[in-house]
């Protein structure tokens, strides 16, 4: 390469620090008013203090269209290498939004493309930091075949190691389904943002009026498309939040998630005996029952704001990661409806590829009727959930504590789908539907004609409600391993998953399932 002393090159003296820190002091002031850190910073802050081993750093762009064999800079606008995080290897890259607005060319990809597969031979996490304008728009298909490059070993990559992606500004066109594939995804508030096509096409295309943040932001992804799994409100707690969320998860598919040490007690848990209220039909909060029955402050929240009427998360269990799906009573009556199928399916399906246990706390009505879910194919994102747990061979524990109602009861983790353990409290009431509509249905005539119709629709909502309004039923088949008082379930659980420990289950031999998309 022959440099002009007119060229815009940014990297003759490689031992000038600032040549490292991509476009610039300038530039990375920019980015530090608009309350983004530089792509290095954010490096240095996620992993462990002098752990970072950098690779690819003298790494420049090949094009010389456009103007661009005129401005190099080392590394081509992403930082990529291998460091620990809590002592654990994980491989790092963090697009550098201060050369060429953090856009991916044919080097920049290849960089990424070599780490993914240095963390597929050594099996160990992927973790993106993504900020970026999306295709280098000087480099064409080269920039397109990049993206497909790094598609493609996500997908392999899927399932074997971990990947989790945090978007720390633009996030745009079809580079959105890298992250997308990814295991999680991670968004800040008011500084990124996702989308397929932003504002001005929306505005042209459909005339709607849009913003940014309002199409793609945070809140927006979290709460109604479910695109991101978390959100913080800046970037330090977001790089913290990566490093919490590693703690839960092994380092590939091979391995079991670490455990934290935990000296046993009394694990009696004499609170959770009063959540459930007198009335069945009055809701309560299962994050209550979930933060007494594990470890202290060990449950943490994914897809928090979306498909509210579920809760699933990590947590610990005498020291040991393991994944909770919850019915949500206090939102929806934590009815099933399509959003919360695939939020459950989903996590339901991470926790089986990486080996992590699963809790499943259930007290649902059954599944939301109406046209809107029939028409958007409830049956077939209800089959989601349903597929996920029928397939997972982690060990599998299930606590009813109030409702088990219908299909629903079958969905959420029943001995017939291959639950390990099926505890049920006494509120638990597992049957076809409510006393009230099934007495309706099969007493109709006995009640049209009746001389006081209202008494006896009471009296058999009174005899149905005897007969399947608890658990016992499904007790005496064996259904439910055994009934429990809440204040036991601590201790239970945490016996039963150490019974579950080295558990062996196998699928039938196929290249892979067709689960219901
Ligand atoms: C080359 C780019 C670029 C890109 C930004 N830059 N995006 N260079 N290719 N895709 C450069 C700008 O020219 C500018 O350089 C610098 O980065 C900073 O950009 P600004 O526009 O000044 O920053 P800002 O105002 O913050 O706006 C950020 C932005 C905007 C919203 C991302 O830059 C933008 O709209 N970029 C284009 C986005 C886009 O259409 N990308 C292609 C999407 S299609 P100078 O030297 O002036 O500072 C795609 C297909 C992928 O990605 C397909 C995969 C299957």
């Amino acid at each position: 390469m022959t440099m002009q002393a007119s060229d815009k090159i940014r990297i003759l003296d490689t031992n000038n620090e600032e040549a490292l820190l991509g476009g610039g002091a300038k530039r990375i002031e920019q980015q530090h008013k608009k309350g983004k850190l530089h792509a290095r910073e954010r490096v240095e802050l996620l992993l462990d203090p002098g752990s970072f081993e950098e690779i690819g750093k003298f790494v420049m762009h090949r094009c010389k269209d456009f103007g661009l064999d005129k401005e190099y800079y080392l590394g081509d606008g992403v930082i990529t290498g291998y460091g620990t995080i809590d002592g654990r290897l994980v491989y790092v890259f963090a697009q550098d939004f201060t050369v060429f607005g953090g856009s991916l060319s044919e080097t920049h990809a290849e960089k990424i493309c070599k780490i993914m597969d240095l963390a597929m031979k050594n099996g160990a996490p992927v973790i993106g930091l993504n900020d970026s304008g999306g295709a280098r728009i000087q480099e064409g298909v080269l920039s397109l075949a990049g993206y497909a490059d790094i598609f493609y070993r996500n997908t392999l990559a899927s399932g074997v190691i971990p990947q989790i992606s945090a978007i720390m500004g633009p996030c745009a066109g079809g580079a959105v389904y890298s992250p997308a594939i990814t295991d999680f995804i991670m968004m800040v508030e008011n500084t990124s943002y996702m989308f397929v096509t932003g504002p001005n096409v929306v505005k042209t295309v459909t005339h709607e009026d849009v913003t940014s943040e309002e199409l793609g932001g945070a809140m927006t992804h979290a709460s109604k498309s479910g695109v991101t799994h978390f959100v913080s409100a800046n970037e330090v707690e977001c790089i913290n939040d990566i490093r919490r969320l590693l703690s839960y998860m092994p380092q590939n598919c091979e391995e079991d998630a670490p455990a934290v040490p935990y000296e046993g007690g009394n694990e009696k848990r004499a609170k959770l005996a009063k959540i459930i209220p007198e009335n069945p039909n009055q809701p309560y909060d299962m994050r209550e029952v979930i933060n007494e029955i594990v470890d202290e402050g060990s449950f943490w929240e994914v897809h928090k704001y979306f498909a509210e009427n579920i809760v699933v998360g990590f947590a610990r269990l005498g020291g040991r990661s393991i994944g909770i799906v919850a019915n949500q009573p206090a939102v929806l009556a934590g009815v099933l409806d399509i959003d919360s199928s695939t939020k459950g399916a989903r996590f339901v399906r991470f926790c089986d590829s990486f080996n992590i246990p699963l809790l499943v706390l259930e007290d649902v009505p059954g599944f939301l009727p109406g046209t809107d879910q029939e028409w958007n194919a409830i049956i077939t994102n209800g089959a989601k959930l349903l597929y996920a747990f029928c397939e997972a061979t982690v060990p599998r524990v299930t606590v009813i504590t109030r409702k088990a109602y219908g299909g629903a009861y079958d969905v959420m983790n029943s001995k017939h789908i291959g639950a390990d353990m099926n505890y049920a409290w006494p509120s638990a009431e597992i049957a076809v539907m409510g006393a009230s509509g099934a007495a309706e249905i099969i007493f109709k005539k006995e009640i049209a004609e009746a001389e006081d119709p209202a008494a006896k629709l009471q009296e058999k909502v009174q005899e149905y409600t005897e007969k399947f309004a608890n658990p016992y039923r499904a007790a005496h088949r064996g259904y439910i391993d055994e009934v429990i008082y809440p204040e036991q379930t601590r201790e239970k659980l945490m016996r039963a998953f150490k019974m579950l420990e080295n558990k062996v289950a196998t699928l039938p031999k196929k290249k892979h399932g067709n689960i219901p998309l």
